[in-house]
């Protein structure tokens, strides 16, 4: 791939910038303190990149560069979101959140995390390297962040009004087999984004960068050359 120093790629729950395999890129990782907030995480990444990016996130990373493009929109010049959504959590999931949270806070982060991620992270076709790095991504977050970004994330606002001024090119990607955010959830993005373009990855799960690193690059450079450069 090409000089890419003002593509941004922000990282999923519970996971870090190693979900991300594209060379050039910008890949922060989201560290949480103080009050949690996704706010907090957006200053974070204004502070580290250029003037003007082209700002992707997959899941949480999508939430977080909403909160950019919330905070910052003059800073953004084109979007990536991978398997997220732009609505705000119903009370069931917040409840979910703050479980995990409470429980990563007793317990610290372990196998039991690992287990109950794994299988809606990736798919039965996840191959052992990929089903390997995201395993140890997961073992190896600090206990604070994990429940720092669950209670951050459960606090977010809904997106649609943010997105829906974004008169930039958008590219939209959905895992066919994401159990947490099924293509129909993600493809409600291209609705309320101007300027959006949809590829559903087939044979792959919430983390298409991590399961099929290659195709994934593949969408995005072509997209980039189209649509952005
Ligand atoms: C993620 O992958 O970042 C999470 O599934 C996002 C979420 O919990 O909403």
């Amino acid at each position: 791939m090409g000089e890419l120093m003002d593509l941004v790629l922000l990282h999923a729950f519970p996971l870090d910038a190693r979900m991300w395999d594209v060379p050039g890129a910008l890949t922060p990782n989201l560290r949480g303190h103080g009050e949690p907030d996704l706010d907090t995480l957006a200053r974070q990444v204004l502070d580290q990149v250029g003037d003007e990016v082209v700002l992707g996130g997959c899941s949480m990373g999508g939430y977080v560069a909403m909160a950019v493009l919330r905070r910052a929109p003059e800073r953004v010049k084109g979007l990536v979101l991978v398997d997220t959504k732009h609505t705000a959590d119903a009370p069931e999931a917040v409840r979910n959140r703050l479980t995990m949270a409470e429980r990563v806070e007793r317990e610290g982060v372990g196998e039991w995390l690992a287990d109950a991620m794994l299988p809606n992270l990736l798919s039965p076709n996840a191959s052992p390297q990929a089903q390997a790095l995201t395993r140890s991504m997961i073992l190896e977050q600090r206990q604070e962040d994990v429940a720092w970004w669950q209670r951050a994330m459960a606090k977010r606002p809904d997106s649609a009004d943010v997105l829906g001024k974004a008169d930039i090119p958008a590219l939209v990607i959905a895992g066919e087999l994401d159990p947490i955010m099924p293509p129909e959830i993600t493809e409600q993005l291209v609705d309320v984004l101007p300027r959006s373009t949809f590829v559903e990855m087939p044979g792959v799960a919430h983390l298409p960068p991590v399961e099929q690193p290659e195709q994934f690059r593949q969408e995005l450079e072509r997209w980039l050359t189209s649509a952005v450069r």
